[in-house]
């Protein structure tokens, strides 16, 4: 049995399986976000028209939840923004809850509060 397992077309069998399995988890990776500082986004035409539309229909000013529609509020929790947004969409705390977001989209709130959340 040893004998057999050890055998060369056994042994690159396994271990092709075994990278596969190690490759094939996509969907349980977090996103890379990659952002450009030399471009600014802009909070008023880009990021809170999408806040608006992703977001806020969950968190408002009656739901309990922080209210994402005050700029204020996205700055104090920018950090917990950023992690919540690239979790892999298989994590229970991934945002927005239900419903999903661009590529883009995440790139833009992410990087828009990685250049300091400002009111732009
Ligand atoms: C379908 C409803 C829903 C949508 C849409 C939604 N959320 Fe949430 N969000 C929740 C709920 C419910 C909680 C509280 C439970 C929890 O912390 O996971 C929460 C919590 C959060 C928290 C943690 C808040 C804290 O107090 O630390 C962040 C950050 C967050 N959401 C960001 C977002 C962002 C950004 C979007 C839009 C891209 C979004 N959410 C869209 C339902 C939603």
């Amino acid at each position: 049995m040893i004998k057999n397992i050890l055998r060369p077309s056994y042994t690159i069998t396994l271990l092709i399986l075994v990278v596969a399995a190690c490759v094939d988890h996509n969907l349980s990776s977090s996103f890379i976000v990659e952002c450009d500082n030399g471009t600014a986004v802009s909070y008023s035409n880009v990021v809170a028209p999408i806040i608006q539309s992703k977001c806020v229909i969950c968190h408002n000013s009656s739901s309990g939840l922080p209210d994402w529609s005050v700029l204020n509020n996205l700055q104090e929790h920018g950090a917990e923004i950023q992690r919540r947004i690239t979790l892999p969409l298989t994590d229970p705390d991934k945002m927005p809850r239900s419903g999903s977001i661009t590529q883009e989209e995440r790139e833009a709130i992410y990087c828009w509060i990685q250049q300091g959340a400002l009111n732009n």
